[in-house]
């Protein structure tokens, strides 16, 4: 079987690998994949975003399965595009992508159907804006509309900071098309969760749970960035947790988009908040999580591809979908200066025995050399019985990893750890 993955970084890779395990499946093509991934699936250069290109590729090489792993070019219609060739593929089409692509979309769409958020309101007009923020509560939560890399969303401590939120999204477009719209929030505490689910649309099976470690910083401090580490399971998901998640968000959720003639077939990623309120949806991803995937692959015992196919062929309740008992850790090791700026270029040194733990996010090949060509350069995965095993074994590789300029948090799984003895002495604020 000749499979496509669209996309090339980290998240991709560890779905490449996954993919890999089955022993139908003859060839993986990356578009565009990397250096790294280079090793496990032939690259191809066509970016992410050039549907017509993506889709003449698969006609021409003639694609038996597509995943397209991005947000862009989910939001952009890739799998409308991939199916109307007749390729089957896992993502979900452009009409329910939205739920990422706009997150006016997603709050509405939460407010109609009674699934718990944030409360909010949505200007497109930044004097509205200015006007509501002289008397909004603090900190207020200012996000764009539309897909921002992930920054897309400040958090102002003070009326200040919030007109400067408003100023930067909507008049000097820092986000360019993405912030003509935008939501101000009520700010939420309480611990996050991510929970990735498979759904085809009727069936939905949520995948082990994690934690994700935004701040650039140890102890959640500095920029937040696409992510710097995970853990999964995330502890604070207990199993009354998840059975109230699934009752009032996760089911909710895929009703809704059937209700809204938008039916979500595909990866749907819940980043929610345990507030003292109960579980409430901070945002919703339609794709898999990136860095969570790397934890969550790791975990899953059945078959990827199987499990994909069956969303795409919408016979999720007769596929099982198991994943270990186990813990999984994953440190993104970066260039020094991210998410800002950096320098890029300098080899990469892995020793062999630890290449199946690694996941290459940015990196490129320069004369039969790894060098780094991005922020986030690596995932370094461990996987063990225990967390506390988990995260010390994702230290120990990443202290035998090498490149110049190298950064990583020194606390990943820290917080999990606590809460797991049952001792988190920030449980109740916010994380990351
Ligand atoms: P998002 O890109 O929507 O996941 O937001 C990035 C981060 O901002 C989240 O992981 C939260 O830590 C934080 N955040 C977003 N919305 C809220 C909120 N309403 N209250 C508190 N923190 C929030
Ligand atoms: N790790 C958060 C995301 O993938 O959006």
């Amino acid at each position: 079987m000749k499979i496509m993955v669209v996309g090339g970084g980290g998240r991709e890779h560890a779905i490449i690998k996954k993919l890999r395990e089955n022993p139908a499946v003859t060839e993986i093509y990356a578009l565009p994949g990397n250096g790294g991934i280079a090793a496990d699936a032939v690259c191809v250069p066509i970016g992410a975003k050039e549907i017509p290109s993506i889709v003449g590729f698969a006609r021409e090489n003639k694609i038996d399965y597509a995943v397209v792993a991005p947000d862009d070019p989910l939001v952009l219609g890739a799998v409308n595009a991939l199916e109307a060739e007749g390729i089957p593929c896992f993502g979900p089409r452009a009409e329910a992508a939205i739920i990422e692509g706009s997150k006016v979309f997603a709050k509405n769409l939460m407010k109609k159907y009674g699934i718990p958020t944030a409360a909010y309101e949505v200007f497109d007009d930044p004097e509205a804006a200015l006007v509501y923020l002289e008397s909004a509560p603090l900190p207020a939560v200012i996000k764009a509309d539309g897909l921002a890399l992930g920054k897309g969303v400040l958090i102002a401590p003070t009326k200040e900071a919030a007109r400067d939120a408003v100023k930067t999204i909507m008049q000097d477009k820092a986000f360019g098309k993405s912030g003509e719209k935008i939501v101000i929030e009520e700010f939420l505490t309480g611990p996050e969760v991510s929970v990735l689910a498979f759904t085809d649309g009727r069936t939905l099976v949520p995948m082990v749970s994690s934690m994700d470690h935004k701040r650039a910083g140890d102890n959640d401090t500095g920029l937040n960035t696409g992510g710097m580490g995970t853990v999964a399971p995330n502890p604070y998901y207990t199993d009354e947790v998840a059975a109230r998640c699934m009752e009032t968000i996760f089911l909710p959720t895929v009703r809704a988009m059937n209700a809204e003639g938008r039916p979500f077939k595909g990866c749907l990623y819940f980043g929610l908040m345990l507030t003292p309120d109960g579980p409430k949806v901070i945002e919703y991803n339609c794709r898999f999580g990136d860095p969570e995937t790397q934890v969550v692959l790791p975990l899953l015992e059945s078959d990827l591809l199987t499990v994909m196919q069956a969303v795409t062929e919408g016979r999720l309740s007769s596929c099982p979908v198991k994943f270990s008992g186990k813990s999984a850790c994953c440190v993104i090791m970066t260039s020094a200066g991210y998410p800002e700026k950096y320098e890029k270029g300098f080899v990469i040194t892995i020793p062999k025995e630890l290449t199946d733990k690694v996941y290459v996010a940015g990196a490129a090949e320069k004369d039969g050399k790894l060098v780094t060509a991005g922020g986030r350069v690596l995932g370094v995965t461990a996987v063990a019985d225990t967390l506390e095993e988990a995260v010390r074994d994702a230290y120990s590789y990443v202290n035998a990893i090498s490149f110049e300029n190298a950064f990583w948090r020194q606390d990943i799984g820290k917080r999990a750890l606590a809460a797991a003895r049952g001792c988190d002495e920030t449980a109740g604020s916010r994380s990351g």
